[in-house]
């Protein structure tokens, strides 16, 4: 038998997942994806990852060619991850931006985001070859007009976990924890991983891709025959730290929640991420075709090039959009949102 599972070996697509954090890059009101051009975007957001970050990126643009740093602990990733931001609206009516962590099990970034590159699941690929992005790939996932708990909660892929400690995991809620959380809200994104195989983006930026998460990182679905194409499947952690505001003399006296997305959604429901492909070279797909796992991809493999923190955490933007976006005061009204 030992030369079977050999031979299963030599065949079989190798397993790997990455697991990663990457520092903020920027906190602005741009989004080149969905409002390229605009300046200011709708609403501000939480950027991280490749200084090539701006208003406007030209699909025909290869990032992870154009990128001079980035805030992620694999140095040949130049992608753009973002979400909307966290605020704390005060019973008085005031803004405040909620303040932000990385995650307790990850060494670099001191802030941002946990970024993964799994395969069908969390470290299995079912037999399936898992193809890299190309440069000019981007999608979206959720969106700010999702309004309805029924909506948000057929969304499995975007959750909300209440931290008991900044360890907390599972416990997800398609809307945001009723209660003060001790440790914060961490905000969830699962993006989808099955593609067309054509196209590079789409109108909506989300008919290109196809959904087949059954949420968390269990087991995903087979890929439909429009959508034959299995990439990794992409997924954003991010921790808010609300301790500050979990004072409840503070909460609204109607007992509702006080946190709200930059959108001005005060229930969670219109969670949504962007991506921005931008790894260098085959980098992603050498990955994607190991057998590492996680922090291992890195130096222990020689799979893919890391950084230090200290270049990491340097790695920044500057603002095109300069305004009071309610980072250490506070302000009447949510940026751009009337
Ligand atoms: C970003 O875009 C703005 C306006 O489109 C431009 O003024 C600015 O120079 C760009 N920033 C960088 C760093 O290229
Ligand atoms: C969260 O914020 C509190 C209060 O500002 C601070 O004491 C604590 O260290 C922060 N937690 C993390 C994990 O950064």
């Amino acid at each position: 038998m030992k030369w079977l599972a050999l031979g299963l070996a030599l065949v079989a697509p190798s397993e790997a997942g990455l697991r990663f954090g990457c520092a903020t890059l920027s906190v602005q009101r741009l989004d080149p994806l969905v409002e390229p051009g605009q300046v200011p975007s709708g609403h501000v957001h939480q950027i991280v990852g490749g200084n090539y970050f701006n208003a406007t990126m030209d699909p025909s643009i290869d990032v992870g060619e154009k990128g001079t740093c980035t805030t992620c602990s694999f140095s040949e990733d130049f992608s753009n991850y973002w979400t909307a931001v966290l605020y704390f609206k005060r019973r008085d009516g005031m803004y405040k931006r909620v303040p932000q962590y990385a995650n307790a099990q990850l060494e670099g970034a001191t802030k941002g985001m946990t970024i993964y590159y799994t395969q069908l699941d969390f470290n299995g690929n079912g037999n399936e070859k898992i193809t890299s992005f190309k440069p000019g790939f981007r999608m979206t996932v959720g969106s700010p007009l999702t309004n309805s708990k029924e909506q948000a909660t057929k969304n499995v892929g975007l959750r909300y976990t209440c931290l008991q400690t900044i360890l907390t995991r599972g416990a997800e809620t398609p809307d945001f924890p009723k209660a003060p959380c001790p440790a914060g809200i961490m905000a969830i994104h699962h993006f989808p991983a099955c593609w067309d195989g054509k196209n590079l983006d789409s109108p909506n930026h989300q008919d290109h891709m196809f959904d087949t998460t059954k949420g968390g990182f269990r087991v995903a679905g087979p890929c439909p025959s429009t959508h034959p194409v299995r990439m990794p499947q992409v997924a954003y952690e991010t921790m808010w730290n609300t301790t500050q505001f979990n004072d409840k003399s503070m909460w609204p006296t109607d007992g509702s929640q006080p946190f709200v997305w930059s959108t001005g959604d005060g229930k969670g429901y219109g969670t949504h991420g962007d991506y921005l492909f931008g790894w260098k070279g085959d980098s992603l797909q050498r990955a994607m075709d190991s057998t590492c796992m996680f922090s291992a991809c890195g130096a222990k493999t020689g799979v893919l090039k890391t950084q230090s923190a200290a270049a990491q955490n340097s790695c920044a933007v500057k603002n095109t959009v300069v305004e009071d976006i309610g980072e250490d005061d506070w302000i009447p009204a949510l940026p751009g949102v009337h």
